[in-house]
């Protein structure tokens, strides 16, 4: 029963979250959902059996000076940017759920600006939060705001993007980025059977921000997956973009990818020489290399990687266009995040499940790994659809 209402609670937050649009800077609109259901009652995200179990409790955070031990209290939710999908059904997520939790929430998107994200931080400070979520725009520019909230006693949760180089950072919640990237070299491996065929095979390699902490790991997962295969000359980079600074989208935009791949398919992909697969990091990079191949590009279609299962991307999908996506339920990560607040807030320990992959510079931050799951044409119905996550009219 519980779980039904909590259920009714995130698609009505999701179905918010999908007329939101995409505009920016703004403050993301009021979910409607309004029940005060606990988050403890939610389903608990899988367990991915990477790192230790699920309830082990990391070190107690600095002592937080404006807490309350009876639960409550106004908690700051900083989100990069309203431009991508995920980031508006994180934000929208966490709202709904921290609300239905009992805490206020001040929720603020930054237009992918740096100076805009440390100011709306430096604002929640003295707004008097809590307790700050973070999703950062750049991994290593929140260095100051994150000492003056250690300062003040406030704990900090970084939201899927580490936060590096502060030691004001209390847990991190996130999915298994490297698993990300592995996910996304297997497929890669397995659609040209590497082991097998005898190749040689063209492959072209689209990674992340080289700010953002995650984009090494999705590209470090893939890479450790496909390196042996270009060792050994089975996999060939023809534009010989491979290092990780090469194959990097400044914020992950889908014109600088879309450009990108416009540029090698002119030098070299329009003679008819065959494009085999492109690595992409997510689906912000599939989408512009995509619009490029559809563009110029005239061979027999590649394999195209991606992750977020972005609506437009599902719908290249099933159109054939995009070959798999990783699907990151953000409702699970915002279930955890708020155990996670609910747990410090009442002056506890947050549940994580990791305590050793992700060190900040300061040191290994405890963290929670949701597990990432695989899309493609043939499971999306199960996983998109009957899961509530979209509906049959949104991928129309
Ligand atoms: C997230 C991805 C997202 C990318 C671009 C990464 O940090 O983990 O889900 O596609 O940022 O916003």
């Amino acid at each position: 029963m519980k779980k039904k209402v909590l259920c009714a609670l995130l698609s009505a937050a999701m179905a918010v979250t999908l007329l939101t649009g995409c505009g920016s800077g703004e403050k993301a609109e009021t979910p409607a959902a309004s029940t005060t259901e606990a988050p403890a009652e939610a389903e608990a995200p899988a367990d991915n059996g990477s790192g230790t179990a699920d309830g082990d409790t990391a070190e107690t955070p600095a002592a937080d000076a404006n807490a309350e031990s009876t639960g409550g209290g106004l908690i700051g939710v900083a989100m990069p940017t309203k431009d991508l999908q995920r980031w508006n059904q994180d934000g929208s997520n966490m709202e709904a759920q921290l609300k239905a939790a009992g805490y206020e929430v001040d929720l603020q998107y930054a237009s992918n600006d740096i100076a805009t994200q440390v100011s709306q931080v430096e604002n929640m400070i003295s707004n008097g939060c809590q307790l700050l979520v973070i999703a950062s725009i750049n991994a290593d520019s929140l260095g100051t705001v994150l000492a003056q909230a250690k300062d003040a006693g406030i704990p900090v949760i970084a939201y899927d993007r580490l936060l590096l180089n502060s030691d004001a950072v209390s847990y991190y919640a996130t999915f298994d980025n490297y698993m990300i990237g592995t996910k996304q070299g297997e497929y890669i491996r397995d659609a040209l059977d590497l082991d097998n065929a005898q190749g040689p095979f063209n492959l072209e390699i689209f990674t992340g921000d080289p700010g953002d902490n995650n984009a090494r790991f999705f590209y470090g997962g893939a890479m450790d997956v496909l390196n042996p295969y270009i060792e050994a000359g089975k996999l060939v980079v023809q534009s010989g973009s491979v290092d990780f600074e090469k194959v990097a989208t400044a914020g992950w935009a889908t014109e600088t990818a879309q450009s990108r791949m416009d540029a090698i398919i002119a030098s070299y992909y329009a003679d008819g020489l065959k494009l085999d697969a492109v690595l992409c990091s997510n689906d912000s990079t599939a989408l512009g290399v995509t619009n490029a191949l559809s563009a110029a590009y005239t061979g027999e279609w590649p394999i195209i990687t991606g992750q977020d299962c972005d609506i437009a991307n599902v719908k290249n999908m099933i159109a054939g266009k995009q070959s798999m996506s990783i699907f990151k339920d953000t409702r699970m990560l915002a279930t955890q995040v708020v155990k996670m607040v609910d747990a410090i807030m009442k002056g506890g320990e947050a549940p994580v499940n990791d305590t050793t992959s992700y060190d900040n510079g300061t040191g290994v931050i405890p963290s929670y790994l949701c597990e990432p799951v695989f899309a493609d044409a043939n499971n999306y119905k199960e996983l998109l659809i009957d899961s509530g996550y979209y509906t049959e009219a949104d991928l129309q």
